[in-house]
């Protein structure tokens, strides 16, 4: 159910309500603290409505944010947390779910476009910035979704998406994680959403790169939940070449939840 604001900061703000969920638990909670979940598909039946995933056209594309993980993180993962920091902003739900919750959330991105749609449909204000030299706050929780390298590109000047090699993403997005983690309190917690892929025959485990990468930050793993559309892809016509080739159709994400030490 929606809440109103409580922290001081967003008090003169109109707020938007993200879509309703179909996980309603009862009590405090929308979301049910299951480890694998149902999200609504990207597309017609998303939040977003119809938009192209296209790498090439001349539209910029952006994934749909689960508005039941965004829930999830800023009730449960979040609920002790005052500030949130987010190094790859979007479009704004994740901020949307954390102003929600009465929780201060400061996210950065370098796209203009994403800063204007984060204004327009949700009512928040995230920061334009290149979150590999903005001034970084102290904080107590981080949530958010990296550019999966070039799955996508972002209406930006340069950003993490726009790399030319899979090393050169990981060095920055490294870099980035490593800024962040600097200005992070002691036990203060991560979500960081990740996917893996193909393309032209190699793996991209974006979700083990994150791994270890927290790791070495000095965090230890809280909790992973599996995220899927199973039920609304429809999956049959990638069967033949999958299974052709040995390997299976990628059908869910991973929200990764660390503690720092
Ligand atoms: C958060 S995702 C966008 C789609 C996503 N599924 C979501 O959560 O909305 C990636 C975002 O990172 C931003 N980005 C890429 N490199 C960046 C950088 N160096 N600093 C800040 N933002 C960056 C992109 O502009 C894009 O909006």
């Amino acid at each position: 159910m929606y809440r109103p604001p409580t922290s001081p900061n967003s008090m003169n703000r109109t707020y938007y309500m993200l879509p309703p969920t179909t996980l309603t638990m009862g009590d405090h909670y929308q979301i049910k603290p299951l480890s694998v979940i149902e999200v609504e598909k990207i597309g017609k039946a998303g939040i977003r409505g119809e938009q192209s995933q296209s790498t090439t056209g001349s539209r910029k594309s952006y994934s749909a944010f689960p508005v039941e993980i965004a829930t999830m993180c800023a009730e449960l993962f979040m609920r002790d947390a005052e500030v949130v920091c987010d190094p790859f902003a979007g479009w704004g739900e994740r901020h949307l779910a954390c102003a929600n919750e009465g929780i201060s959330y400061i996210g950065f991105d370098l796209s203009p476009e994403a800063i204007d749609y984060a204004k327009t449909t949700y009512g928040v204000d995230n920061i334009l910035g290149d979150s590999r030299c903005v001034d970084v706050p102290n904080h107590d929780g981080l949530v958010t979704c990296p550019p999966y390298w070039k799955l996508e590109r972002y209406d930006n000047d340069g950003g993490l998406d726009k790399l030319s090699n899979w090393e050169s993403f990981l060095i920055e997005y490294e870099l980035i994680l490593t800024r962040f983690a600097a200005k992070a309190n002691p036990e203060a917690t991560y979500c960081i959403t990740t996917g893996d892929w193909r393309s032209q025959g190699i793996y991209y485990d974006l979700t083990y790169q994150t791994a270890k990468i927290m790791e070495k930050l000095g965090f230890t793993r809280w909790d992973s939940v599996i995220f899927t559309r199973v039920k609304k892809v429809n999956y049959n016509i990638m069967l033949p070449q999958v299974k052709r080739l040995g390997y299976t159709v990628k059908l869910h994400e991973t929200l990764n939840v660390w503690k720092k030490a």
